[in-house]
């Protein structure tokens, strides 16, 4: 990384200098520098909406970069160590649709873990490619999805010689990584490009002591989530190729549904935070990482609950850990996770990430102050004092292995029908339907409905989970191929 350059944020530099030329507008956006929508104004303050431009010569358009853009893009290959970056203004979502698009055609195939992000599988009904679900493992005890194996990315390798990519999470949401660079020389050992969804990882590009990142292990692609750990604003994201990857036909794809009006509130965010990141992300993760040690150790001293960290690293399915993460597993004090989400915010005013049904996951970032940490450790004291509960009644998370009958696609455009959660017992699911977040699909389109799967959707539903995926609003339905 060039240091001196990293020091360079063009695309902001652009709009200071178009900030100062006072050029009258006659283009969208309609509100004219707010001029037009005065209550605007009052929310987002004059230099936001000031700024909430639309492409034109100085700024240059994030469709076909040549100027600043390209420039900033630049910067982020560098920092990132990648051959090229792409900025997305689509969310992570829009990353992960692109690696997959590109990589793959109508009918190839691709191997993937099931506890991937449920825009990793929409990409699949979008493209019509085939899944080649890998069993992630499960730590039962915890309730949570581990990563996979390379004996058995191996194994769906022989199985299926003409998969033509493997999808890899670094890490999970919950900080579990797998053997990634084992698995990158396996995907090119078999001329499969290699796919990493980093919406967790950004952070490990600038700290040595975390888990390696995509672009380090020779990943051909990487969805880095620069708005969730990297800083910037919300929806903004970086798509990173390697060498080995033909960028034009990248932009080809992420042209085929990326707005033509990209946010520069978005991407001057993308620009500044990727030079934060590279001027002072090391000290900053750093920080982080102190943070999450410490409320680690604190929470398990208040005893039952359990903050896992990186004693559980066993070479496998937990090759490696990012300590950043901090989940904590509530079933000692007889709750789950979502009912001690919901008695932190209504009880304490404390927002965590998520709640699942045995643990929660407080997200410490580069914005965090260890008073806060004290005040979460502090709440989860007091809950385990005033709420616990035996643990009888608490759901044991085993992985359900899903039976594939149809691809994502052909399930998701073939006739259904809809009917009553209860009796789609052996039908085939259309829709997805996941908690979220996490946002990992318990049934994805094309999988057969189970009577397990269909008591695992009520336990959670029973316990507050927030359900997505289904047309029917409160899931009591479920689309089912006729
Ligand atoms: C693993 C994973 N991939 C992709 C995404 C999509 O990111 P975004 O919400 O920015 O579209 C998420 C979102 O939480 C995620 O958890």
């Amino acid at each position: 990384m060039n240091r001196d350059r990293q020091k360079r944020a063009p695309i902001y530099e652009a709009l200071e200098k178009f900030r100062r030329q006072r050029v009258v507008p006659f283009d969208v956006p309609g509100h004219k520098r707010g001029r037009g929508n005065p209550e605007l104004v009052e929310l987002l303050g004059e230099r936001c909406v000031g700024i909430d431009v639309n492409s034109m010569k100085p700024l240059d358009n994030l469709c076909h970069p040549v100027s600043v853009i390209k420039e900033a893009e630049e910067l982020a290959a560098d920092a990132f160590g990648a051959a090229h970056a792409f900025l997305m203004v689509g969310g992570t979502t829009s990353s992960v649709q692109s690696m997959v698009l590109t990589a793959c055609k109508p009918g190839d195939k691709i191997i993937l873990p099931r506890n991937v992000h449920k825009s990793a599988i929409n990409a699949l009904v979008l493209c019509g490619a085939v899944p080649v679900y890998i069993d992630p493992k499960v730590d039962t005890d915890l309730g949570i999805p581990l990563g996979m194996e390379v004996e058995d990315v191996r194994a769906a390798i022989e199985a299926n010689p003409d998969a033509v990519a493997i999808f890899v999470n670094n890490p999970t949401y919950y900080g579990i990584c797998s053997d990634l660079r084992s698995l990158v020389d396996l995907a090119h050992a078999h001329n499969m490009l290699a796919l990493v969804d980093e919406a967790h990882g950004t952070h490990l590009y600038f700290n040595p002591s975390l888990p390696l990142s995509g672009m380090a292990a020779g990943a051909d692609m990487a969805a880095v989530s620069m708005h969730k750990s990297g800083g910037s604003l919300t929806q903004s994201s970086l798509l990173l190729c390697g060498p080995g990857v033909n960028a034009g036909y990248v932009s080809n794809i992420i042209n085929l549904t990326q707005t033509t009006s990209a946010s520069y509130l978005l991407m001057s965010s993308l620009d500044i935070s990727r030079r934060n990141l590279a001027m002072r992300g090391r000290e900053s993760f750093a920080r982080v990482i102190d943070m999450a040690e410490y409320a680690r150790r604190e929470i398990n001293a208040i005893g039952d609950y359990y903050a896992f960290g990186s004693e559980m690293i066993n070479g496998g399915s937990i090759y490696d850990f990012d300590v950043t993460k901090l989940a904590v597993n509530t079933r000692g004090i007889g709750l789950t996770g979502i009912e001690v989400y919901d008695l932190l915010r209504d009880e304490y005013d404390i927002q965590i990430e998520f709640g699942d049904l045995s643990n929660i996951l407080a997200y410490i970032s580069i914005g965090d102050r260890i008073q806060d940490i004290e005040r979460l450790v502090g709440a989860l004291a007091d809950i385990r004092r005033l709420y616990s509960k035996p643990r009888s009644d608490l759901f044991t998370a085993e992985y359900i292995t899903p039976q594939v009958k149809a691809t994502p696609q052909q399930a998701f455009y073939s006739p259904k029908e809809s009917l009553p959660l209860r009796e789609t017992a052996g039908r085939i699911c259309t829709e997805f339907v996941m908690c979220y977040p996490p946002g990992i699909p318990i049934l994805a389109p094309g999988e057969v409905i189970t009577p397990e799967i269909i008591d695992y959707i009520e336990f959670a539903k029973a316990k507050g989970c927030s359900m997505q995926g289904p047309a029917s609003e409160d899931i009591s339905e479920l689309n089912v191929l006729v």
